[in-house]
């Protein structure tokens, strides 16, 4: 998957914006310029769905009614394409693929890129939903299945808060037994995702940084019948469901113990960007090439692994499109910059 260029109009900051975008590319500019703008409309021109807001409707700029963000890229399979999205205030949008209109779900089956941002460091420090969602993108690279697994298992859990808020105990307990075998198969699903993960940070780490080593794990275990059971009473009293993986508590440890209260800003920075890195070379395993997006790259990170991190996305298949506001990045090979003024 390559950006050949992007074109972006009434989208934030940024009223008439085109750029072209090569293998690499570092955009720098001053805070509030539109650096992130531009990656979030790159992130909506692969997945219909911006990183920044869950409304996209925040991106129209403020004195207009719809934006409009165009992109001419190649696909997995290299072929050339074309891509438009467009949304208005009252919510209308309208996306383009190759002139036929489309819809979000085609846009995720075609591209979809890889993001890391400073948000992503809640993947270390926040609640267990941030984990989560990591490690059920990664599920969904395995296995595609496991988008529908995921899809039932959610109907089943909004189905058993119906029958738990109407106390219907009988309900509860056949629609408990009825997900067992499909709980299993997201708890091994989810386990063996962890076991991936934990073994490219582990290689990334010995290079890069060794002594951040991170391993991801679950805690739904195989005696998850008899959880539920255990837990049906207090789910009655409460009026919902108490146990499944939408609780799974996944836990992030390092050498030093829980990740979450020993490790500093720049190794939790630094730990976000391996698992970002993981990702991609999970992907890379399927020869699958996704964009890689890095907002505000390399904040809180000394200079010599700011130099190992960069060597590293030299390496990188993929296509790079980075941000940065630090002055001090800027000696680095084969990496096109372009600055962003305002
Ligand atoms: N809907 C909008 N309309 C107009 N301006 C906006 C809108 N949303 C955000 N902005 C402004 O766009 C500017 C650029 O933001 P951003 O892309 O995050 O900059 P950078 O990443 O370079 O710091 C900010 O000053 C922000 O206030
Ligand atoms: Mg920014």
């Amino acid at each position: 998957m390559k950006i050949n260029s992007v074109f972006i109009s009434n989208f934030r900051s940024l009223s008439d914006f085109s750029l072209y975008l090569p293998q690499k590319l570092l955009i720098k500019g001053r805070t509030g310029s539109g650096k992130t703008s531009v990656l979030e409309a790159c992130s909506i021109l692969s997945s219909g769905k911006s990183f920044k807001t869950n409304d996209i409707k925040d991106c129209i700029s403020k004195n207009s009614q719809n934006f409009y963000i165009r992109s001419d890229f190649n696909d997995f399979e290299g072929y050339s394409r074309t891509v438009s999205v467009g949304y208005d205030r009252s919510g209308n949008k309208k996306i383009l693929i190759d002139g036929t209109v489309s819809s979000r779900k085609s846009l995720l089956n075609m591209v979809y890129p890889v993001i890391h941002s400073p948000d992503d460091m809640l993947i270390i420090s926040g609640s267990p939903k941030f984990r989560r969602d990591f490690i059920d993108r990664i599920c969904f690279i395995e296995d595609k299945a496991y988008f529908d697994d995921m899809s039932e298992y959610l109907r089943f859990v909004k189905n058993k808060n119906t029958a738990l808020k109407n106390g219907n105990t009988e309900v509860v307990k056949y629609l408990n037994s009825a997900a067992v075998p499909l709980i299993n198969r997201i708890r091994k699903k989810r386990n063996a995702s962890c076991e991936t993960v934990n073994k490219f940070i582990g290689s990334l780490s010995e290079r890069l940084f060794s002594k951040m080593k991170i391993f991801f794990s679950c805690s739904i275990d195989e005696n998850c019948a008899e959880k539920l059971e255990m837990k049906l009473e207090k789910e009655l009293e409460k009026g919902f469901s108490l146990y499944g993986p939408h609780l799974d508590v996944i836990n992030i440890t390092t050498e030093i113990g829980n990740a979450k209260n020993n490790i500093s800003m720049g190794e939790t920075y630094i730990g976000s960007f391996l698992i970002k890195l993981a990702e991609l070379s999970i992907h890379a395993g399927k020869n699958e090439y996704p964009v890689f997006l890095a907002d505000d790259i390399f904040v809180f990170v000394d200079d010599e692994m700011k130099k190992r991190l960069f060597n590293e996305i030299e390496a990188l298949k993929n296509q790079v499109l980075m941000t940065s506001s630090i002055e001090n990045i800027n000696n680095f090979n084969n990496m096109k910059i372009f600055y962003l003024s305002r």
